[in-house]
């Protein structure tokens, strides 16, 4: 093999440039194809003692950046051909979704290239498109993207609609979308399809490594046609948590196959006998010929053995694997179970009852990964050790140079965690979903009680609207952060409605993208973390504040990893501008 090493400076955003080195290891005539690699069979683990060799192409996709001194990169349980467990191959670590934009296309490209799973977060992706658009697509990504969506008519409508060529003017608002709803018009639908599509494609660009999605369960309205866009880039995996995806891997089956799926709709006050129920037939979308599709793999995000067995027996389809995730990691967390008790700060109270008794979870058979708090290397080997096939990771990643976060509040964040300032408080409250959110304390957003109020209450996104059923069997919308008369007037219980705040709108803000509203004010950010910070403090002592994606699975595997090794090397101007 031969290395090929580049430099490429790199503009993200207005305001970020970092050199990155890209290596990538070319293979001779005589090495096997590329992204696989030979290796030792004894290097692979005990799991793996008295199994015969096997001829390479029994052996699927074992990164070639890997020389097989350990088994940092490989799925044991893939190896082996052997044990209860089902035979997948895939990493040991997962970069987990993080919402919204934080795990962009970047992010998990670079996590993928450097042979782990790199997960794009799919969430609000139709507004993260248009806003790109509207911002002037620096670098050309999207419209690249774009341009290879299989019906050129979707993506050209979108591109008249939306694209300012050098961005909007200063202080020009973004241009609204059509907040989604569960009669999606034929236009949302088509966004939704080539948002996602654009955000896996890029993510996949240039390698053959395998990328996932994540979606929140709880947004259901917008989950179908996402699915099917990201299906459409050829995703690998989908991830969902935030509820309980009973019926994502039927529809799954049912879109690989280009057969209408449907979703039941949660809608509050619904009766006996009610069937809502959201609907994507992809055959109505477009008349195109439509391209042959692979079912991604389906990992659902859990908490709780029960909820596992639930998948299992009653799934509407395969569940691949399962994501255990601890009340301490960033984003959404599952409620306590048993008494809802709060400590001083107000914080939910977790106890023996939330701990996930992973010998049930390995007697499942299915692969799973543990997260919150595991992004150290202990903490893997702790994982391995306990029969999982590794660990998800968020706050590191989210925290790394290739995140989305928008670089001033990323500085900000770690100015703060450097002189030991920083806290993470798990609101019980802000979140509309109703389930407890991780909330970074920072300076200047929407972390500070006072500055949050002086935002008047708008709901003009609306991915956290529910749906309500009204007495003429109709369906209406509401959010718990919208302004509370209107929540009322919807029926909704005005208790419901307290401590309640916009995320949609901060979470946008936190990727440099905040919408400048009627009154002028600009919406400000709102940061989740984990509450493990330590994991970035000392990523910083290790690598500087500049630490990147690659350096985060460096960290982890406790081995060094050449950013694009097994893969061709990306086009400096096709990628980045200088
Ligand atoms: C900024 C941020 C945003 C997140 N957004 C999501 C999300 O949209 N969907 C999801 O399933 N998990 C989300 N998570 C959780 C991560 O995917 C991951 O499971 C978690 O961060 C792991 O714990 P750790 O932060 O301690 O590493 C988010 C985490 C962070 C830090």
């Amino acid at each position: 093999m031969s290395a090929l090493v580049s430099i490429l400076r790199v503009k993200r955003g207005d305001e970020c440039n970092h050199e990155v080195h890209v290596a990538t290891v070319l293979p001779t005539a005589s090495s096997p194809p590329m992204g696989w690699s030979q290796y030792n069979i004894k290097d692979l683990g005990n799991s793996v003692a008295g199994i015969p060799r096997l001829p390479l192409s029994m052996y699927l996709c074992i990164p070639a950046c890997c020389s097989c001194s350990s088994v940092q990169h490989h799925d044991r349980t893939d190896c082996t051909k052997s044990g209860s467990m089902e035979r997948l191959n895939i990493p040991k670590i997962i970069q987990g979704g993080m919402g919204a934009g934080v795990s962009h296309w970047h992010l998990a490209r670079q996590v993928s290239l450097a042979g782990q799973l790199g997960v794009v977060s799919g969430t609000a992706l139709d507004v993260i498109l248009v806003r790109r658009l509207q911002d002037g697509d620096f670098g050309g990504h999207v419209r690249r993207a774009l341009a290879k969506f299989p019906v050129p008519e979707i993506a050209d409508r979108i591109l008249s609609q939306f694209f300012i060529a050098g961005g909007r003017k200063p202080g020009q608002p973004y241009k609204r979308i059509a907040a989604i709803s569960a009669r999606l018009s034929q236009h949302a639908q088509q966004l939704l399809m080539a948002a996602n599509f654009v955000e896996v494609a890029l993510a996949k660009e240039g390698h053959d490594r395998p990328v996932g999605v994540n979606y929140l369960e709880k947004i259901q309205m917008a989950t179908l046609s996402s699915l099917y866009g990201a299906m459409l880039a050829g995703v690998d995996y989908v991830l969902m948590g935030a509820g309980i995806p009973m019926e994502i891997p039927g529809a799954l089956d049912r879109l690989a196959k280009h057969a209408k799926a449907w979703l039941r709709l949660d809608v509050d006050g619904a009766r006996p006998g009610d069937d809502f129920r959201l609907e994507f037939d992809p055959q109505k979308v477009w008349k195109a010929s439509l391209p042959t599709l692979s079912r991604p793999r389906f990992f659902a995000i859990i908490s709780s053995v029960v909820l596992a067995l639930a998948l299992i027996k009653k799934a509407s389809g395969h569940v691949d694997g399962f994501i255990i995730e601890g009340h301490t990691a960033g984003g959404h967390n599952a409620p306590p179970r048993g008494a809802q008790t709060v400590n001083h700060r107000g914080e939910p109270v977790y106890g023996s009852k939330d701990a996930v008794d992973l010998a049930k979870i390995r007697e499942l058979g299915r692969p799973f990964y543990l997260a919150g708090g595991f992004g150290h290397p202990d903490k893997l080997q702790e994982a391995l050790s306990a029969g999982a096939n590794g660990v998800q990771v968020g706050t590191a990643f989210a925290l790394s140079i290739d995140s989305g976060l928008n670089c001033d509040l990323r500085a900000r964040i770690l100015d703060d965690i450097e002189a030991g300032r920083s806290d993470v408080f798990t609101d019980r409250l802000a979140s509309p979903t109703g389930f407890p959110f991780k909330v970074l304390s920072l300076d200047g957003t929407n972390s500070e009680q006072d500055l949050y109020e002086q935002r008047g209450r708008i709901c003009d996104l609306g991915y956290l609207r529910t749906a309500y059923r009204r007495d003429d069997s109709t369906l209406g919308y509401r959010c718990a952060a919208e302004p509370v008369e209107d929540f009322v007037a919807k029926g909704g219980d005005i208790a419901q409605t307290e401590g309640r705040k916009c995320l949609c709108n901060a979470l946008l803000a936190n990727i440099g993208m905040p919408q400048q509203q009627a009154d002028g004010t600009i919406e400000r950010p709102l940061v989740t973390a984990g509450d493990d910070l330590e994991v970035v403090r000392t990523l910083i002592g290790k690598y500087g504040r500049d630490y990147t994606a690659a350096q985060v699975i460096e960290y982890l595997t406790a081995q060094p990893v050449p950013a694009g090794a097994g893969v061709e090397a990306p086009q400096a101007e096709d990628h980045f501008t200088a």
